[in-house]
């Protein structure tokens, strides 16, 4: 074997043994097409709840009322039912999802009425209640926080 060879073969050798180690570090990449959507779904949630997060913190009205909106456009049962089919006949998950809807609701309301306290306290409850759906619906009861 010449040189080149050697440096060839230890490049495969290299190139499979990253494969082999990253597809063991991602499982999830093996999951059903529902799993990412569902993902997906999520994390634009959390993505319009960060946004709106930045839109009290640079005072920026146009941010919190537009992503809020997104927020709730999102957030109805029927929003929820199509990707959380099974979660959606569990009592506790509908009652979560409604208090919080009407959270980011109030949320509106608080900046329709020029009051951006209310408003704060209102998307802060609403965060809440995201963590509360996790740990009471997805987490069966107990944070795993707690664990
Ligand atoms: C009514 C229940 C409910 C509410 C409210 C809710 N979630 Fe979720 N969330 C879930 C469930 C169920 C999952 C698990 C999805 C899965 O793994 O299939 C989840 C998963 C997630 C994930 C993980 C996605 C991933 O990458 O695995 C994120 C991030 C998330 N939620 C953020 C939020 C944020 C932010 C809010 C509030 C703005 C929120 N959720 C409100 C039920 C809820």
């Amino acid at each position: 074997m010449n040189k080149s060879q050697i440096r060839l073969l230890s490049s495969v050798v290299f190139y499979l043994c990253w494969v082999g180690n990253a597809s063991s570090q991602f499982p999830q990449l093996e999951q059903s097409k529902e799993y990412w959507q569902r993902k997906e779904f999520m994390s634009w949630k959390r993505n319009y709840a960060a946004l709106v997060a930045e839109g009290f913190m640079t005072e920026q009205k146009e941010i919190i009322v537009y992503y809020g909106k997104k927020l709730l456009d999102t957030s109805g049962d029927e929003s929820w039912s199509e990707l959380f089919k099974a979660e959606s006949k569990n009592p506790v998950f509908k009652q979560k999802s409604k208090e919080f809807r009407d959270e980011v609701q109030a949320m509106m309301n608080g900046m329709a009425q020029k009051d951006p306290d209310a408003a704060m306290s209102a998307f802060t409850r609403s965060l809440h209640r995201c963590y509360e759906c996790h740990t009471q619906v997805r987490s069966g009861g107990r944070s795993r926080l707690a664990q």
